[in-house]
């Protein structure tokens, strides 16, 4: 009997969210990139009303005139739940990005200039064809397609995004994984001379590192992100390139990667070594186990009034429920 890979289907309302548009390369002024992570946590440095940084603006290769407007590609305003989308505004304005500052507002303005230009993503450890590659050389070799996918937080908000980008199983698939290599482990950017929240003192070991089980990874949800409401990324989303795990607690969505490891060994993230009694490897989204210090059961949707029931993985457990069978999730956080 021919069997299929529940990781393979691509259910209808997730396919429908999705619409595929290649990528050219022109040229194009934009700026760099930001974030944010987790407030409350013990220790935090109290939030910086951060001073804008000056940085050398960052020329970063232009998503096609097709994606270079302020609506979604193809018109799309709402999820596949029917979920209106966030705004350009408040998706790029309201960020955790701990390397420039622990205020959500300060990302955008601290780092306006940050450099995306050159930017090299180097794939290495357990793989058979080992590769760094240019973030040019990215877009014109995956298709790019934009995919609207919710993001929640462990702080308990959310939003519904429009992301530009294509599916990290297809930059693996790439550098052929040896049988070995059981988890991918993904690298920020290290640069304390353009990034503020790396200089001083912190509570967090940098560079931000996150990772995935590597059949995690090859779901079709895991997406790398290069784009967003058809526009190159901003600094303050993670420019030039971030993974989105829809499904997972927004810190899994690391921002700025630089390095890509295919590895054995289950990669000990930043939040899990900062406090590992909070914060575990696998970070479903789950309504049902409470974070230490504040309930999961319900979120607040920017730019709504009320909260709305969290729902577990986010909404798509008919894509990834099956990667968990058998596992207790109330254990493996
Ligand atoms: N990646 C890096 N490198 N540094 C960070 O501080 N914060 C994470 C994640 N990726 C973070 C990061 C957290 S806590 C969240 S909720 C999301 O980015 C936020 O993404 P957004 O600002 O694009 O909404």
């Amino acid at each position: 009997m021919l069997k299929i890979r529940s990781s393979e289907i691509t259910p209808e309302h997730i396919y429908l969210s999705r619409r595929k548009f290649m990528i050219g390369i022109g040229s194009a002024a934009v700026g760099a990139l930001a974030l944010a992570a987790c407030d409350g946590m013990p220790g935090a440095p109290a939030a910086s009303a951060a001073e804008p940084v000056e940085l050398a603006t960052a020329k970063l290769p232009d998503l096609p005139a097709v994606l270079n407007h302020s609506e979604p590609t193809a018109g799309a305003t709402t999820d596949e739940l029917g979920d209106g989308l966030n705004t350009f505004e408040q998706i790029t304005h309201y960020n955790n990005y701990y390397e420039f500052s622990v205020d959500k507002e300060s990302v955008a303005p601290l780092s306006q200039g940050f450099n995306t230009l050159p930017w090299n993503i180097e794939v290495t450890g357990l793989v058979n064809q080992p590769k760094t590659f240019a973030f040019e050389d990215i877009l014109k070799q995956f298709t790019q397609e934009e995919r609207i996918y919710r993001l929640r937080c462990v702080e308990a908000w959310s939003m519904v995004i429009p992301w530009v980008g294509f599916s990290v199983g297809d930059l693996l698939k790439q550098v052929e994984p040896k049988a070995e290599a059981k988890y991918v482990q993904f690298t920020s950017v290290m640069r304390p001379e353009e990034m503020p929240g790396q200089s001083g003192r912190s509570f967090i070991e940098w560079p931000y590192v996150e990772g995935l089980r590597i059949d995690e990874a090859m779901n079709p949800l895991a997406t790398f992100a290069t784009g967003m409401y058809g526009k190159p990324l901003e600094p303050a989303n993670g420019a030039p390139f971030r993974l989105v795990t829809p499904w997972k607690y927004g810190f899994k969505s690391i921002k700025g990667i630089v390095k890509i490891e295919l590895t054995d060994t289950m990669p000990e993230s930043t939040w899990m070594k900062a406090a590992p009694n909070e914060y575990g490897f696998y970070a479903n989204v789950n309504p049902e186990v409470n974070h230490p210090r504040w309930s999961q059961a319900t979120e607040r949707r920017i730019g709504e009034l009320g909260r709305r029931d969290t729902l577990k993985f986010n909404g798509y457990e008919e894509e990834v429920a099956s990667l968990y069978a058998g596992m207790d999730l109330r254990e493996n956080f």
